[in-house]
């Protein structure tokens, strides 16, 4: 017979079994001994666990709601909480198909699971809102590789870090919500204070990463590289990531810019990146997306003048009503930069270039905002001006990257890799949304339990801008504490709804 730690340290869930109040599920335990062995745990129902009053999770939902935040920190910490997961005796489920047929819908779950223990330097949050990011994308197809070998190796790190090494992944990179408790050493937080989280998750016990946080050796993302991610109803994150929410945003759209604004923020407007400055022209891949909805407000908001490439009528108009002027419509103009699987076609370059002159009057991009990667890099080098950036921080449709290096040298171009953004520029790029400077592109809202859908569609590139979760937060529209600053920019905020 074996024997159960008090507690069942539950390490793997799966094949729920429901009936309306409770669910059954076959959890992986650890016993006395230290063996992991497959038990059956009966939980409450995780519809009701989240909605039935009285439960742990319900009481602090109830308290945020009724703005009694300062009750928060003495309610106590619920034992387990939902959250979306992706299962490591799963990362195999799609091998051998292609990329496009590799849907997140049936590897992202949302299953109990328990709160991790809090370290120092460290907040656990209630997760009112959350939102995707390609990084999920990625994670749910188990592309380039599953994250569990980030997970194992950051583990391998210290006892601390060991907590996320887990055989279920708790993804997210994205949250608002509310600080619920913080650990030893955090004083600028305390339980009750309305947050967002960026996703950079560093030590800082190395001199590389002092100057500049992103140059941490161990530096991760949080919710990719990390457990404990904030597509869940509970996160955990170092404390040093959380900022102040911008009250005149909704819980669900305070916390869809977090990743990517910060990241387009270092690519295009710090020195780290390209260094945008006044008159600038940009040209800015998938414009109306997570990253392009966001740059190209940044360099309007700066001075410059995006040349914004999508690939649909209804993508050209958000760009536009954004403010930007000059419109590349890539599947109406039939660009195709690669003959065949090997070749790359420089005409197709060279009328892509020309395109640009069309339209801004000769001039070409000082700056060519880089993610698609292999299908368009050739290109991107190509057009970029004579002494111009081309800045990237992603390769969506291929990584291994080839270009004509003679435009290159030549014409002294750089090239400069970007990679989320430090703590100075994570902090900066949110002022801009806190100020009403940069407004949240979200176009639509699901609920957790359709979180599968939300990467599908991003996956097919059948959104814009981002697209949010409502994780603790019952309904959209909720958490508004300035309203009059919401009023003056409301056209800008809501521009992507619905599009
Ligand atoms: N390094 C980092 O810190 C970091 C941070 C954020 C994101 N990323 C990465 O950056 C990439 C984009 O992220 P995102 O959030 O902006 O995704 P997104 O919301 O899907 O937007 C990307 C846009 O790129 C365009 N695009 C996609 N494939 C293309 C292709 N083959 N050729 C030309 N344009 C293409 C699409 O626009 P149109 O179809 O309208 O042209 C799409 O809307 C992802 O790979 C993501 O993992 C990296």
């Amino acid at each position: 017979m074996f024997i159960l730690t008090r507690k069942p340290d539950i390490r793997r869930i799966r094949s729920p079994s429901r009936t309306r109040h409770r669910a059954t599920r076959t959890a992986v335990c650890r016993t006395r001994t230290g063996r992991w062995i497959y038990r059956t745990v009966t939980f409450a129902h995780p519809a009701a666990t989240a909605r039935s009053k009285g439960t742990t999770v319900q009481k602090i939902l109830d308290a945020i709601l009724a703005d009694d935040l300062d009750a928060v920190g003495s309610l106590p910490l619920p034992e387990t909480y939902r959250g979306v997961t992706v299962h490591a005796d799963e990362a195999e489920m799609f091998d051998g198909l292609p990329t496009r047929e590799k849907d997140p819908r049936q590897a992202l779950h949302v299953d109990d699971v328990p709160v991790p223990e809090l370290g120092p330097g460290e907040a656990l949050v209630a997760v009112m809102a959350s939102a995707i990011n390609y990084n999920t994308v990625w994670t749910s197809i188990f592309e380039p590789l599953p994250t569990f070998g980030f997970l194992e190796r950051y583990g391998r790190t210290s006892p601390l870090a060991a907590r996320h090494d887990l055989p279920y992944h708790v993804v997210g990179s994205d949250l608002s919500g509310v600080v619920l408790r913080t650990g030893p050493g955090v004083n600028a937080w305390k339980a009750g204070d309305e947050v967002v989280a960026h996703c950079l998750s560093v030590e800082l016990e190395h001199p590389d990463g002092h100057d500049d946080t992103m140059m941490d050796p161990e530096q991760r993302i949080w919710g990719f590289e990390t457990n404990f991610g904030g597509l869940a109803e509970v996160a955990l994150v170092k404390s040093n990531q959380l900022m102040p929410r911008p009250k005149h945003l909704s819980w669900e759209e305070a916390a869809s810019p977090g990743l990517v604004n910060s990241t387009a923020y270092r690519q295009l407007v710090s020195r780290n990146g390209a260094d945008m400055k006044q008159g600038d022209t940009v040209l800015i891949w998938g414009a109306s997306g997570g990253l392009g909805s966001y740059a190209t407000q940044m360099a309007l908001g700066g001075g410059a003048t995006p040349v914004c490439v999508v690939s649909s009528p209804e993508k050209a108009e958000v760009c536009r009503s954004m403010g930007a002027g000059l419109v590349i419509d890539r599947n109406a103009e039939g660009f195709q930069f690669w003959s065949d699987e090997h070749n790359q076609n420089p005409k197709e370059w060279k009328r892509f270039g020309a395109k640009i002159r069309e339209l801004t009057g000769g001039e070409d991009p000082d700056i060519v905002f880089e993610h698609p990667g292999r299908e368009t890099f050739g290109a991107s080098v190509y057009v970029a001006k004579r002494g111009g950036t081309i800045v990237t921080c992603a390769a969506t449709s291929g990584y291994m990257h080839s270009y004509d290096n003679r435009y290159l040298w030549m014409n002294l171009k750089r090239i400069v890799g970007s990679h989320f953004a430090n703590y100075r520029e994570a902090w900066e790029a949110n002022r801009l949304i806190v100020k009403g400077r940069v407004h949240p592109t979200l176009s639509g809202v699901y609920p957790l339990e359709r979180t599968g859908q939300a990467a599908h569609d991003v996956h097919r590139n059948a959104h814009q801008g981002k697209v949010g979760v409502l994780c603790l937060a019952p309904e959209e529209g909720l958490g508004v504490r300035d309203p009059e600053l919401r009023e003056r920019h409301l056209r800008e905020i809501t521009r992507f709804r619905g599009v």
